[in-house]
């Protein structure tokens, strides 16, 4: 069978990480476009040289700034053309810059890739997959939002070293948007099939250490932004997307956190939120409905109310959204 087509439309940190890793992992044959000139081009050639030293069969190009039309054909997109933020800035302040992309990548995507499954990475995350979708005018199936992977990861990369256990035995859940309301779930986060709040009572950690882990869960990002001065974080976030690139292609099913699109799920209809959803080769196969507790559900629909302020910011700049 031909190898899968993976088209990454911006070709940045996060980019540029996304492509070693689809190369590492054989994902299929990878596209880099930017607008650019020259770097989709110049790191397509260094990743190809690298598969010559890590031994992955991978063809890599670049496209130069007409390159929209390279991704043609693709089964996999994915999109981190934008801006990223600097410190101090919010995810937010980006919607403006951000938006415009999404319409030019949109359009892009409607005329080359209409048959693409599309991961979008790109911030303010999820009204900026809302708005792509409408843009591109794909079905809800074949469009996701990259967060809750990586917000989970986070949130587990801090619970494994609390506990001083592998990370492997942590599975940690975070719903919501992606921004500083977003929701990590205590009783759906587990160390070794325990959840949370039952390691407390085994003294993994203390109530106020786990209070403390949720809240650098919810500004792990800007913590990032503030260390490295120019630009956000891009390791986790493209590994993040490449979990999810690799269910879809390899029809794995896997139950991830994303962003997907609500149609009455948590009573909520037309929103792109963090959810727990299953990715297989139909795209996304399924929106997993939790029960929430009052607490719970009081965060969430917090964090959803976010979203939609800036949902309704998006329809206000851009009245073709409305
Ligand atoms: N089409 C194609 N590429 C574009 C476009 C466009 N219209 N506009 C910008 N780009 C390219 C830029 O030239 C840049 O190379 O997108 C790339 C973005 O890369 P970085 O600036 O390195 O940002 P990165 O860290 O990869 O983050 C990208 O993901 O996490 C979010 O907030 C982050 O929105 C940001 C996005």
């Amino acid at each position: 069978m031909a190898r899968a087509k993976i088209a990454l439309i911006g070709s940045g940190q996060i980019g540029g990480t996304l492509a070693l890793l689809a190369g590492l992992k054989e994902l299929g044959d990878i596209v880099m476009t930017d607008i650019i000139e020259g770097v989709a081009k110049g790191k397509a050639l260094d990743l190809a040289q690298a598969a010559a030293v890590e031994g992955y069969d991978a063809r890599l190009s670049g496209a130069g700034t007409d390159g929209y039309a390279a991704i043609a054909g693709a089964d996999v997109c994915i999109v981190t053309a934008g801006v990223p933020r600097k410190p101090g800035m919010s995810r937010d302040d980006l919607l403006g810059i951000n938006l415009k992309v999404m319409e030019q990548v949109g359009a892009a995507i409607k005329q080359h890739a209409p048959n693409a499954f599309v991961i979008c990475i790109t911030n303010p995350l999820d009204a900026m997959v809302w708005a792509l979708r409408k843009f591109a005018g794909l079905p809800a199936s074949k469009i996701v939002g990259m967060a809750g992977v990586l917000d989970s990861a986070r949130f587990t990369c801090f619970l494994a070293e609390a506990a001083g256990v592998s990370i492997e035995d942590v599975r940690a859940l975070t719903l919501g948007g992606h921004g500083d309301d977003m929701v990590p779930l205590v009783r759906y986060s587990t160390i070794g099939g325990v959840p949370l709040p039952d390691c407390v009572k085994l003294g993994f950690f203390s109530q106020e250490q786990l209070d403390a882990m949720i809240k650098r869960t919810r500004s792990g990002g800007g913590e990032i932004v503030a260390l490295l001065g120019t630009g956000s974080a891009f390791y986790a976030p493209a590994a993040s997307a490449i979990a999810m690139a690799e269910s879809y292609l390899r029809d794995k099913k896997r139950m991830l956190p994303c962003a997907a699109h609500l149609d009455g799920e948590y009573g909520i209809k037309d929103t792109y939120v963090g959810v727990s959803a299953i990715i297989g080769a139909g795209g996304i196969e399924k929106v997993v409905e939790l029960a929430l507790d009052e607490n719970e559900k009081a965060m969430f629909e917090k964090s959803v109310a976010s979203v939609q302020s800036l949902i309704e910011a998006c329809k206000k700049i851009s009245p073709a959204l409305a």
